[in-house]
């Protein structure tokens, strides 16, 4: 199975989807998480990780003298687990140019909203504000830019009047539950099927076929 790197912030919900596809069919996924990393202590998704016997390491970035300090760092604790992808799930850092060196064609991100709208670290407050009738997520291979890179897959959910009342949690609750399936199927279609990525497209199925 191709190894997976799961790089996270926060809760960590996403991971579990895929610790739970995995589960279900270890065999079959194609892929297995061979760490997880946080750019903090104390993450939810760490607990996690360590629940499930998956090594954790953490990534500071106060600790270092300069974000390129930082981002080598990183790109290190990342490529001492031989990653085939890396999967930045709730990972509320932009990486620099010695990981995107590293990982760039092997790196991909889940975002909150449907790209190239409401990019950034507020997808789902911003198309909120926007007043947006439908949004979603999207997986998709990180570049240098701030979620620009070629799409992988995307996933629609209706923006309801009680949205609006209630804001931002509400839907990115509902945004989340799209996202955690949609996550996990791309995953697995890369890992399993292999992928080539030609400008702005990303072709599933084997190199050459
Ligand atoms: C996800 O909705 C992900 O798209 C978002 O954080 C959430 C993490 O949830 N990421 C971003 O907003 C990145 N800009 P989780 O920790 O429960 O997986």
């Amino acid at each position: 199975p191709a190894r997976l790197v799961v790089l996270l912030s926060g809760t960590g919900t996403n991971l579990q989807a895929l610790l739970d596809a995995i589960e279900g069919d270890p065999e079959g996924y194609g892929a297995r998480v061979v760490a997880v990393g946080a750019d903090r202590h104390g993450t939810l998704g760490a607990e996690r990780a360590e629940r499930a016997g998956i090594p954790t390491f953490v990534c500071r970035l106060g600790e270092y003298e300069s974000r390129e300090a930082w981002d080598a760092a990183l790109t290190e604790a990342v490529a001492e687990h031989r990653p085939d992808l890396v999967v930045s799930a709730g990972f509320m850092k932009i990486v620099g140019k010695t990981f995107l060196a590293g990982f760039g064609d092997r790196f991909i991100n889940t975002h909150p909203a449907l790209l190239p709208s409401f990019p950034g670290a507020h997808g789902v407050r911003d198309a909120l504000a926007h007043g947006v009738k439908v949004t979603g997520c999207t997986v998709h291979f990180v570049d240098d830019g701030v979620d620009t890179g070629p799409i992988i897959a995307q996933g629609v959910v209706e923006v309801t009047e009680e949205d609006t009342a209630e804001g931002e949690a509400a839907l990115h609750e509902r945004i989340k539950q799209v996202e955690r399936k949609l996550l996990v199927e791309a995953v697995g279609r890369l890992a399993r099927d292999g992928y080539r990525i030609e400008g702005r497209k990303v072709h599933l199925g084997h190199v050459g076929e």
